[in-house]
């Protein structure tokens, strides 16, 4: 994210003394990416951040997996991981359940009603999707406010958590990459700017304005990292002690942010415009795109939905989100459904969705989607909300019995 911030109180000039008004020095940190090459942040602590006092294994949730084998396109109700009041007790770190998985990219799905622990992703970063309710995301760079439609955005390391707010649950997508998310390279001018054909730009997106202070003592910090365990991660709690919150200012191009849904300007077309255009961002090996209510396509002869598609380098998820998904009518996919699209499987609209579709000239429809370029694993969530019938919607039938 090549876009300067500064909040709080930073010195005229980065590696000179700050001082407290009691004459010490803050501490100065740099998080940057790729070593120091890379988009960074300056951060003044008022404690020592390396200081710790101690560190305990975690158990991270199941993060086992099992192939999509025999191959098959799935219909997945994310809603049914979590029925009844299961989400009073449930926050957004340690209960989140892992649909899919492969080596790039974990998609994991979690309903929250309690305040999760601090905690720090240090594997890669992490894009939360809130399909509905509202939450306080605490950092190290200041709160930010989390509300329907967001996307937050949480680069690898920020030591954050998830305070949901008001009476609704906070129902969260959760997309943890192996790597770090951005904004699509062709948006950006070859200096970090937003280009005026990208849907949507630096003033659509929100950070941190002030910092967080806390006082406290003997922090945990719940550390997601690399390791021996499923899909190469471990975790540990961590102990600082004095409270990670503890930035008195920062600047640089490197910080969390939010980005919501409905400020994103779908690109439209007299015919069929394809999934590169409503694309949001991209990481290493997967890219995140959204489908948003929009105009569809004018040409008088236009077909407004997809047609039939072999998409042969990916493997396309697609989480509906909001509306009614035209394409999809008549195959059981409603909103907190999950449509997995397989390497290897040529899908498109269900029977009647074409014909239905002529005519129209707005959908009102909202989904996100993961591209991935690897095959992608069911985890033990995908495997418990697995509809185990949406392969044969296209035929209308199952297998004969044998
Ligand atoms: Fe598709």
């Amino acid at each position: 994210m090549a876009y300067y911030r500064a909040v709080g109180d930073v010195p005229p000039k980065r590696h000179t003394q700050h001082r407290r008004s009691d004459g010490g020095l803050y501490a100065e940190e740099l998080m940057g990416e790729e070593g120091f090459s890379s988009d960074s942040a300056l951060l003044y602590h008022r404690g020592n951040p390396s200081a710790i006092v101690d560190s305990r294994p975690w158990d991270l949730p199941d993060l086992t997996t099992v192939p999509n084998h025999p191959l098959k396109p799935r219909h997945l109700r994310l809603h049914d991981l979590f029925p009844g009041e299961e989400w009073k007790a449930a926050d957004v770190v340690t209960g989140r359940r892992l649909v899919l998985g492969n080596a790039d990219v974990r998609i994991s799905y979690v309903v929250a009603g309690e305040a999760s622990p601090h905690y720090r992703n240090a594997v890669g970063d992490e894009c939360v999707y809130v399909e509905s309710g509202a939450a306080v995301v605490e950092t190290v760079f200041g709160p930010l406010a989390a509300r329907q439609g967001d996307y937050v955005v949480l680069p690898r390391a920020t030591v954050h958590r998830w305070l949901p707010s008001g009476e609704e649950p906070l129902r969260a997508y959760v997309i943890e990459a192996n790597s770090h998310i951005t904004p699509p390279k062709r948006y950006l001018s070859r200096y970090g700017q937003f280009l005026e054909h990208a849907p949507y730009c630096e003033r659509d997106l929100t950070a941190p304005s002030e910092p967080a202070l806390v006082d406290g003592r003997d922090v945990e910090v719940w550390t997601k990292h690399r390791g021996r365990g499923p899909a190469g991660l471990a975790g540990s709690v961590v102990v600082y002690p004095t409270h990670p919150f503890d930035v008195v200012g920062w600047d640089g191009c490197l910080y969390p942010y939010t980005f919501n849904v409905a400020d994103f300007e779908p690109i439209t077309g007299r015919v069929h415009q394809p999934p590169p255009v409503h694309q949001v961002f991209e990481a290493g090996n997967f890219v995140i795109c959204n489908f948003v209510p929009r105009k569809v396509d004018y040409h008088p002869l236009a077909v407004p939905v997809p047609y039939y598609h072999s998409n042969v380098d990916s493997d396309e998820v697609m989480f509906y989100c909001g509306g009614d998904y035209e394409a999809r009518q008549g195959s059981g996919i409603t909103p907190g459904s999950i449509s997995l699209h397989p390497g290897g499987h040529s899908h498109g609209p269900q029977p009647g969705a074409v014909e239905r579709s002529l005519g129209k000239d707005y959908f009102d429809e909202l989904a996100v989607m993961v591209d991935t370029f690897r095959p992608l694993d069911l985890g033990e969530g995908g495997v418990a909300c697995d509809d185990g019938a949406y392969a044969w919607t296209w035929s209308g039938r199952g297998p004969e019995p044998r």
